[in-house]
């Protein structure tokens, strides 16, 4: 750690996000990052710069500092890729918002996403999970993993955990992507306000059923928190749609990179099926080896000193998720992908206040659907030389577009 700030800014600060070339290992100029860390500077795609922080201890050490804003409003709040530009007045419920604001969201979901409450789920997940392998099986000897099973486990699991139809699916996992991935702000303000739209529109159409129609998570924000004032009608909509697209696109990047990833590791691979036991322990060593949400973003909203070096009031910082998560202070042999290893206080769904309300259900989903493929389907393999495999780009959660498989 540096007490004077002499190991100051990296000669040139390299451009952040950077692509990656192995899906599951951070971007190649990432390490050289981390040398200059715990805290360096790193160029955006319009040339600025900001903060990037590298080290395990000083991510987790300004997550949980109030003077870090998440507000996307804020005048100094980094903008990381064209579509982000220009959006200070659309809010992002829970993930773009600071507290009061964002505990009062979040107090209303908590309940939604505990423990027991998804542990009730198990039961239904393996059921969508055991229905999309007989599909595959009775297919052939082999599927296109992502659209077979690793986008609707997680896209079947949010629909019935938020009351949307999972017959919609192609309209929102297609909208849902070009949010997430749209090249310049209007497309991804379009392809937001569709989905805002079809949202409405399934609250207009169900509220009007007799009986009232909606369930889930929509049907009690509307029937409970709608009705009593808590909410107006546009925040719950855009509550909805950060839960339904967060719901479905992170997960099903998890369960696909994962699969890869342990195929392109027999040895974990075998070790997993030999001791099903170590899978919850995999799930949290697959999250910190691949961190798919690699570049957190935050603004300070005072001077801060971290590291030895000061943060000014209204600078920017990213956080570097896979370099944080392979910080050798933090973790023995952390480019080794270990099921065995003890991979907690990983940050790969963040820490502090926003740290993600969705963990247990990713955890869950992740474990059934990885646990599963594996058992069901012990001769899988890919089908394409790993380097065929298309990788999504940086400015993207990370992942793969594709993995053929055959078994
Ligand atoms: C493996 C899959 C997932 C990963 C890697 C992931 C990652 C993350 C990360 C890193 C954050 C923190 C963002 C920040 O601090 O700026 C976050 C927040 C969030 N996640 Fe997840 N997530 C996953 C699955 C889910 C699921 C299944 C849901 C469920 C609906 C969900 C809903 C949310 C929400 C609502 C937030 C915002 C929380 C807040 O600001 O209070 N996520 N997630």
């Amino acid at each position: 750690m540096t007490a004077t700030g002499a190991k100051a800014t990296a000669p040139s600060a390299p451009a952040f996000p950077q692509d990656r070339t192995c899906p599951y290992q951070p971007p190649a100029d990432y390490p050289g990052l981390a040398a200059h860390g715990p805290l360096t500077r790193v160029t955006l795609y319009d040339g600025r710069q900001v903060w990037a922080v590298t080290g395990h201890a000083e991510a987790r050490a300004l997550l949980v500092d109030p003077r870090f804003s998440s507000d996307r409003a804020h005048p100094g709040f980094p903008v990381v890729m064209p579509r982000a530009e220009n959006q200070s007045d659309v809010e992002i419920p829970l993930i773009g918002v600071d507290d009061p604001r964002h505990s009062r969201q979040r107090r209303m979901l908590i309940p939604h996403f505990g423990t027991k409450r998804i542990a009730a789920m198990r039961p239904q997940i393996q059921r969508i999970v055991d229905g999309l392998i007989d599909t595959m099986l009775a297919k052939g000897n082999e599927a296109e993993l992502v659209s077979a099973y690793a986008l609707p486990v997680p896209s079947m699991v949010i629909c019935a955990l938020l009351g949307v139809p999972y017959g919609d699916h192609e309209f929102f996992e297609s909208r849902s992507r070009a949010l997430l991935a749209a090249p310049t702000a209007e497309e991804a303000a379009e392809a937001r306000v569709e989905l805002q739209d079809y949202l409405h529109r399934l609250i207009d159409t169900r509220q009007g059923e007799s009986g009232g129609g909606l369930e889930g998570i929509l049907g009690e924000l509307v029937s409970e928190r709608l009705a009593e004032g808590e909410l107006d009608r546009d925040e719950l909509v855009m509550m909805a749609l950060v839960l339904l697209i967060a719901g479905h696109e992170t997960t099903s990047n998890m369960i696909a990179l994962g699969t890869f990833t342990l195929l392109e590791h027999p040895d974990q691979l075998e070790a997993l099926r030999a001791e099903p036991a170590l899978m919850p322990g995999a799930v949290e060593e697959l999250l910190r080896y691949l961190s798919i949400a690699d570049g957190l973003v935050r603004v300070a909203t005072e001077d801060v000193e971290i590291a030895g070096r000061t943060i000014r009031a209204g600078e920017g910082v990213l956080l570097a998720t896979s370099v944080i998560n392979r910080d050798a202070g933090a973790y023995e042999r952390p480019d080794a992908l270990d099921v065995r290893r003890s991979a907690r206080h990983h940050v790969a769904f963040g820490y502090g206040v926003h740290q993600c309300l969705g963990q247990n259900l990713a955890r869950t989903e992740m474990e059934i659907a990885l646990g599963t493929l594996i058992t069901r389907i012990p001769t899988l393999r890919l089908a394409v030389a790993p380097d065929e495999i298309p990788v999504k780009p940086a400015d993207t959660l990370q992942g793969i577009y594709a993995l053929p498989v055959a078994w």
